[in-house]
Parts: C-alpha cells; structure tokens; sequence
C-alpha cells in the first residue's frame, strides 16, 4: 500500500489548467520533494491530498482511503505555506487550540507540548506572544504544530521558507529523525541544495505536468562529462580526440581547459592513453558532477543537464514559448 498515490489527477481553477494528469507514488517512510516553479502546481497537489480543494478528474488517494476522507485527517500533518497564526496566542495556547481539534487528550497535549516546542527549538519561547517571534520561530511554530499529533504523513509547504541556515540543518536533522521513526513526509521546497540532502524521491512539476520523477541518484546520474586540462602551453589534440569518438569543446577562448564527452559504453581511458603516447602531460582531470540544481534548470530550461548554463539559457531564448 502506497502512502500516497495519485493517478492521472487533474484540476481546473476556471480556465487555468492547475494539474494536467499527475500520476506519482510516495511509500512509507520517505522524504518526498516535490519541486516546481511559482504556479506549477505543488500547493494545489498538497491542497487535494488533505480535502482542502476538489479534484477535477483523476484520482488522488492518502493513506489508502479517497483524498478527504475525514477519518484520514487525524493521522496527516500540515504545514501550509504563508501561514497566519493569531498573534494574540502564544506558541504554547496556540498548540493547545490545535492539539485540541486534533483530539490530543488534555494530559497528552501537557506532556507532548513543551515537548514538540523543543524538537523545533522554541520552548525557551513558548509562552511568548507568537507577534513577538521572528518569522523563522515562526516557521518552527508551523513545523511543531503540524507534528503534534504524532501524523503517519507529513506535508511541509515550504518548510525552512525564511529559516537560517543552522535552523535549516536542525530542520533536516528533524526531518531525518521523523523518517527514521516511520513516519512519511511530503515536501515542497525551491531550496534544490536542502532537497538534494534530504529527499529520497523527487518529483518536478513544469506547468502542471509531471516532467521527472526518481531517486535523486537517478535524476543526477553521472551523464559521463570531463573537464580536462593539459600542461601550459600544450595544444589539446582536438582532431584525434574527435577521431576516437570523443564530442569535445573548449571550455575557455585560449582552448588549455576541454569538455569531453563520453559516448554510450565509452570510457575516458582511450583518450588519456592516447594524449600520453602523444608525449602530452595531463593536468587536470575531473568528472563533472550533475547537481539537483542543474537537472532542474535543464527541466525549466528545455536543456539537456551538464551542458554550460549560458548555453541553456541561449537554448531555452530560442527554443521556448514562454
Ligand atoms: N484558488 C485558486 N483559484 C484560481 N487559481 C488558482 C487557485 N489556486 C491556485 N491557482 C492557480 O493554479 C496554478 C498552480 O498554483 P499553485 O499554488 O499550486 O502553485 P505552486 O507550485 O504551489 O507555486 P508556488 O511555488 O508559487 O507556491 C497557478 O496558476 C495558480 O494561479
Ligand atoms: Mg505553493
């Protein structure tokens, strides 16, 4: 039984196509990140999961049951984005209120209170007006309310939205601990580096549509890229580099650093022994890294990954109808 699953899911809002047939799958007890630009879609596919917004058409289900179902609710925890919570409340009046929709008996909610307060950081606060707090404590606040209840599911619109960068890392630490204790969240985040560290999966939602989707090994899989570089005043051998099947470039207008590509099933060793019998001193010679980041903006970008970001950029002008 999937956590959550949703098959070809669809919504309109009027005229503007919100979902266009998004088909994912989240097991127990991963970190899911769902990624996207403003407007993708990622709050409107949270906002039909907890019953907050009716599906169009499709199918969306949570925790084995339709997206809605109220007996659901009670093992979900939400934090939703740009959350507003009563100023006049303090942390701690404010998880009681929630603690007590959420059905938290009384001698729980005195226990487990102060107890979430401080997995987030806050208890030395909680008994300050919540207008008094900075928006990371804030933040904190939205986390500690939405694990309250002790959820199976967590969503986290945004979760270290305006958090520095020591609350980011307790944060993650967090979510790794809640992961390790079985529980299953569901992220939305524009922080590619943070998802990168955390999420198991990843999904990324370009207008609607579901454009990629896996582990982060396999969206970053190496796609097999050198930089390479020979000892000053040596001339890369371009032609025979070519000749063997090698596609590559310089990297720079004085052509002493090289981007080499490796066709399928090739290795870069043919082309190391080959500059080595040529009497040329290799330098510099490293595979090229494909980040999270780069997989994204080669999504939004219309760009294949690895290749330089102004060339993307130059691609995405002429290629795009945005
Ligand atoms: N209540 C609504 N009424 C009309 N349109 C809406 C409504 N909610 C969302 N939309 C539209 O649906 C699309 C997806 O919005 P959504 O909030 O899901 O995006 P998002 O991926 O969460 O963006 P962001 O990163 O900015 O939070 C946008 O075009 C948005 O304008
Ligand atoms: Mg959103």
């Amino acid at each position: 039984m999937s956590v959550i699953e949703t098959r070809e899911l669809r919504k309109t809002y009027g005229r503007i196509q919100a979902l266009k047939g998004v088909s994912l799958r989240v097991e127990k007890g991963q970190i899911y990140g769902l990624l996207g630009q403003n407007g993708a879609g990622k709050t409107t596919l949270i906002k039909i999961l907890l019953g907050i917004t009716q599906l169009t058409d499709g199918d969306a289900r949570l925790l084995d049951a339709p997206a809605g179902n109220t007996a659901v609710r009670a093992r979900v925890g939400y934090l939703p984005e740009d959350h507003q919570f009563p100023g006049y409340h303090s942390a701690y009046s404010l998880m009681d209120f929630y603690g007590q929709l959420y059905g938290v008996s009384r001698g729980d909610r005195r226990q487990k209170i102060p107890a979430t307060l401080e997995l987030v950081g806050i208890a030395g606060r909680m008994h300050s007006k919540i207008k008094t707090y900075s928006k990371g404590m804030k933040q904190r606040l939205g986390i500690a309310q939405a694990l309250l209840h002790d959820p199976d599911v967590i969503f986290l619109d945004e979760p270290t939205d305006g958090v520095d960068p020591v609350g980011r890392k307790e944060i993650r630490a967090l979510m790794a601990t809640l992961k390790d204790r079985g529980h299953t969240i569901f992220l939305n985040s524009h922080l590619l580096g943070e998802v990168e560290l955390i999420c198991d999966r990843v999904a990324i939602l370009q207008r609607g549509e579901l454009v990629r989707e896996g582990t982060i090994a396999e969206l970053t899989a190496q796609k097999g890229v050198f930089e390479l570089g020979l000892a000053p005043s040596q001339a890369f051998p371009e032609h025979e580099a070519k000749a063997l099947g090698y596609p590559v470039r310089a990297l720079n207008p004085t052509a002493t650093l090289w981007e080499v590509g490796l066709t399928d099933g090739q290795t870069i060793d043919p082309l190391v022994r080959m500059l080595v019998e040529k009497g040329l001193s290799l330098r510099h010679l490293v595979e090229k890294k494909v980040t999270l980041e780069d997989v994204f903006m080669s999504v939004v970008e219309g760009a294949e990954p690895g290749t330089d970001r102004r060339e993307r950029k130059a691609t995405a002008v002429g290629g795009s109808d945005r």
